[in-house]
């Protein structure tokens, strides 16, 4: 099953819209009932105004149906192993368990499987707020 995300993170990573930092990113998520949502990073002129692979995922994720997301995927053209950003950690961990794989890949697939937990240990907590 990973290596079928990793496809679709790939894929994803090739429609990225990256003039700026020439830096594609693609990242793809699996829901426990084996729905796939993909994601490109997508750059502004504004350059603050651009945003993550991840959250471009996270957008179709949503717009999708939502579900809990036991896998996700992140590969960068330029990059081995590249990991979410911090903002993309506590982005993801709204939707995800600490139990939840993050593949880290490199061109040729999977590199490194890590979990959401030990990915943002510490990260902020919306019980209260709900
Ligand atoms: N980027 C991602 O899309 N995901 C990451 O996990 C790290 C960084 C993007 C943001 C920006 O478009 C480019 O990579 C360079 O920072």
């Amino acid at each position: 099953m990973s290596h079928e995300l990793f496809e679709a993170a790939r894929a994803a990573m090739a429609k990225a819209y990256a003039p700026y930092s020439k830096f594609p990113v693609g990242a793809a998520l699996r829901t426990e009932d084996g729905r796939v949502f993909a994601g490109a990073n997508i750059e502004i002129a504004s350059y603050p105004e651009g945003w993550c692979a991840e959250t471009t995922a996270l957008g179709h994720y949503v717009m999708g149906g939502g579900g809990k997301i036991v896998e996700i995927a992140v590969i960068a053209e330029r990059m081995a192993k590249c990991s979410p950003c911090g903002g993309c950690r506590q982005r993801l961990a709204e939707f995800c368990r600490p139990e939840t794989k993050l593949y880290l890949c490199d061109n040729a697939g999977v590199a490194e499987t890590v979990t959401m937990g030990e990915m943002l240990p510490y990260g902020f907590r919306g019980d209260i707020l709900k």
